[in-house]
């Protein structure tokens, strides 16, 4: 295996799926170092749980920052002084520049609790069932300037069950999301997903031996 990616985590609050990928990549093959957990909400539950683990952690609260162009400049200087070369956002609830998603264009990824194009945005789950679809899940994709959109590096489905409320909907995806993030940012920490004319070619060596994932139903 090459050098390990330093990768950021950005977050905003619970930190659940940053806690996936946490754990994900204690494992030495694992080709992505988490060097940084960044957080622009001082009381994010997510930053104490990475503070507990010994991981460097910053708060850069937007509420200080005058525009988004001065909140993205400190952003990127914590970002340049650990190295960071991956940001991994994981329920990160802000909206950013266009130039600064430029920056990281291909080296920015997300996680989005639908199956992307469907049900961008708030209340994502609250979408799926007034919409009644029976199959949702979650998206990782590359970010790109406009929200929940870039080429996507996977997915998985889920059941919508006719009990479902959006709670037990978003607690059912986000079992998937934690097994689905650390797989998605392993392909590109590893240099294993191409963006190539927008679309994500995953390298034939994964899909060979049978893709990432087998059906969740
Ligand atoms: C997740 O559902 C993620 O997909 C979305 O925001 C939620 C964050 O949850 N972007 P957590 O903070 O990772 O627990």
């Amino acid at each position: 295996m090459g050098k390990k990616k330093r990768t950021a985590i950005l977050i905003s609050g619970r930190g659940s799926n940053m806690r996936s990928l946490v754990e994900a990549a204690r494992a030495d093959d694992y080709p992505a170092e988490i060097v940084l957990v960044g957080s622009n909400r001082p009381n994010a539950a997510g930053v104490a749980w990475a503070v507990e683990h010994g991981l460097s952690t910053v708060v850069i609260d937007h509420k200080s920052y005058g525009s988004r162009a001065d909140f993205e400049r400190a952003l990127q200087s914590a970002l340049d002084s650990h190295g960071v070369e991956l940001i991994a956002l994981a329920g990160f609830m802000r909206l950013m520049t266009p130039e600064f998603v430029e920056h990281w264009r291909d080296r920015m990824i997300n996680i989005h609790p639908s199956l992307l194009p469907s049900f961008k945005g708030l209340n994502t789950h609250e979408q799926a069932i007034a919409a009644g679809v029976k199959i949702a899940g979650c998206t990782v994709h590359y970010v790109r300037p406009e929200m929940d959109a870039g080429p996507i590096i996977a997915q998985a489905a889920v059941p919508v069950l006719s009990r479902d409320t959006a709670d037990t909907l978003a607690a059912r995806i986000l079992k998937v999301e934690h097994r689905v993030y650390p797989a998605a940012l392993r392909l590109v920490a590893a240099g294993k997903a191409a963006c190539v004319d927008e679309k994500v070619i995953i390298s034939s060596e994964v899909m060979e031996t049978g893709g990432l994932f087998s059906p969740t139903i």
